[in-house]
């Protein structure tokens, strides 16, 4: 698949076993998220160009590699993307965030808007999109629509699981928007849940189950 990277790291696929089991409490589950956030986040922002910056350790000067501008924004879709921002923010202190909020509706499982504010400067910005579940495809489909309207420079999605179904879905609609996604699971259910997934995400996460 072009464009897509599922990460294969023994941590994280140790992570998110846990993660998919129903026994894990909310807060076991919100501390994984993020974790997994965390160290996908050095895989999604390998290409991310560095400069030659002059500066003096205590024996000499030296020229060492800074990010280049560091101008990132991190972009959760609500709710559930909430609880990968700690984890990127966590590596790139400097990003700005912006929301997205959009629910899906339960019957046509079509995204509904009801929330975007993203940073004023984000024409000049790399964004990061964050949502733990990639299933039909239709959210992240939508929020990457708004975001490109603002012209950023350019544009990653990461998620934890996503189904083969959102990933084809998300690739037609998006083919020059890199996904990096934890793991690759096997189909979506009657009621648009991925199989065998996680269950809904933003519940888990929140304990409104
Ligand atoms: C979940 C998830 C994604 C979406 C994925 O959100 O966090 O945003 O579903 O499904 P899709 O690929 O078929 O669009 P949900 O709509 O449950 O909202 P929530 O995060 O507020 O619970
Ligand atoms: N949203 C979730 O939270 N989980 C799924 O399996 C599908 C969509």
């Amino acid at each position: 698949m072009k464009n897509v990277t599922i990460y294969d790291h023994p941590l994280i696929q140790h992570k998110l076993s846990i993660l998919r089991d129903k026994n894990t409490s909310s807060k076991d589950f919100r501390e994984l998220v993020s974790e997994i956030a965390m160290l996908m986040c050095y895989e999604a922002t390998r290409d991310l160009p560095l400069e030659d910056v002059e500066i003096e350790t205590p024996i000499c000067k030296t020229t060492v590699k800074h990010l280049a501008g560091k101008k990132l924004a991190i972009v959760p879709i609500l709710r559930a993307g909430l609880g990968m921002v700690d984890g990127v923010s966590r590596m790139i202190p400097s990003a700005r965030i912006g929301h997205i909020g959009l629910y899906r509706d339960e019957k046509t499982l079509q995204p509904v808007e009801y929330f975007c504010k993203l940073p004023k400067d984000i024409d000049k910005r790399d964004v990061i999109v964050v949502d733990p579940m990639l299933a039909t495809g239709g959210s992240a489909i939508d929020a990457v629509k708004q975001i490109k309207a603002r012209g950023p420079r350019s544009i990653r999605f990461m998620c934890l699981i996503a189904a083969p179904e959102g990933i084809e879905a998300f690739s037609k609609a998006h083919p020059d928007v890199p996904v990096f996604c934890a793991a690759l699971d096997d189909h979506l259910n009657e009621k648009g849940y991925i199989v065998p997934g996680l269950g809904d995400a933003g519940d888990r996460i929140f304990g409104t189950k």
